[in-house]
């Protein structure tokens, strides 16, 4: 909360609206209650479904329903609809759909996303292509899909979210690493030619965050590792512990809001300084 100069509290981001992608649970249901808390109203798509190659349980229809629960219980709005970010037809109808509903768009938040894990001579053509689809293309969807309702409303910030993978390569990872440096890539891209239109866009890049993607991903891993002594340590972080999604929330909220009013074109790590050597 902030305090205004009349004297009166208004939430960080109060009469903004919020689309978000993902939002059926982890990070993305985390985003939508931060930002609802902060006074914004929040449209939520998410796939709902499995994505195929992908190890660990999907979302699922309930668990959206439960995003939209849980913001409505804030006394915010929320528009939510299962759509896949690969698909930006589909991705446009939400936002425009949304838009009418709530009057308005400010912040976008890219956060939809995949991990498949393995030895790099493990990855087939189909598995580079899902990751590539989802994680850098669907960011570029999720852009294109709601830029100019920005620029109509005179500027927002857009905040893409990218992973620690995106500012130093993890080991067996191989396609992530290449879409999340892709997202950033796409950040600055849209951050130099979206600015004179008021409009910022950065990359957030998480360490672990204990969510279903960071819990079942890859049971194998340790052994892995045991095979590749010289990689151990490589994604350390200095700060012990797990890190919850709304550490990763309360980055979005700052950046989302006006205190972060000439950050643009940044990749700003939350983790724990995993990424700094
Ligand atoms: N958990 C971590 O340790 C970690 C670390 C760094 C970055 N990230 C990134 O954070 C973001 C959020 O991940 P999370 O940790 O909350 O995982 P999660 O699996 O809990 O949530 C991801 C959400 O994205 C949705 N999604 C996946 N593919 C989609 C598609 N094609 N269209 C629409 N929705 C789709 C899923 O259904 C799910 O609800 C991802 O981009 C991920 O790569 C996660």
């Amino acid at each position: 909360m902030v305090i205004k100069e009349d004297g009166t509290m208004a939430g960080r981001v109060e009469g903004k609206v919020a689309f978000i992608t993902g939002a059926a649970r982890g990070q993305g249901r985390a985003h939508a209650l931060r930002l609802a808390e902060e006074g914004a109203d929040i449209i939520a798509v998410d796939i709902a479904a499995p994505v195929e190659g992908v190890v660990y349980a999907p979302a699922t229809k309930e668990d959206l329903d439960e995003t939209v629960r849980q913001v409505e219980a804030l006394d915010r709005r929320i528009v939510a609809e299962i759509a896949d970010v690969r698909d930006l037809e589909a991705l446009k109808g939400v936002v425009d759909r949304g838009v009418a509903q709530l009057g308005r768009l400010d912040i976008v938040a890219g956060n939809a996303g995949i991990d498949i894990m393995m030895p790099w001579h493990q990855f087939t053509p189909e598995i580079v292509r899902t990751i590539i689809d989802t994680n850098l293309i669907g960011v570029w969807n999720t852009v294109m899909a709601t830029a100019h309702h920005l620029i109509d409303g005179g500027g927002g910030s857009i905040i893409l979210t990218s992973s620690a993978n995106g500012l130093k390569a993890g080991p067996f990872n191989l396609a992530y690493n290449m879409s999340k440096y892709g997202v950033t890539g796409v950040t600055k891209s849209f951050a130099m030619e979206l600015a004179k239109d008021h409009v910022r866009v950065n990359s957030v890049h998480p360490g672990g965050v204990d969510t279903p993607m960071a819990q079942g991903l890859m049971p194998d891993f340790d052994t892995l590792k045991d095979d590749n002594p010289n990689l151990l340590g490589m994604m350390t972080q200095w700060i012990p512990g797990v890190m919850e999604p709304r550490e990763i929330s309360n980055a979005v909220l700052w950046l989302a809001s006006d205190e972060s009013a000439w950050v643009t074109g940044h990749a700003l790590a939350i983790d724990g300084g995993m990424t700094q050597y």
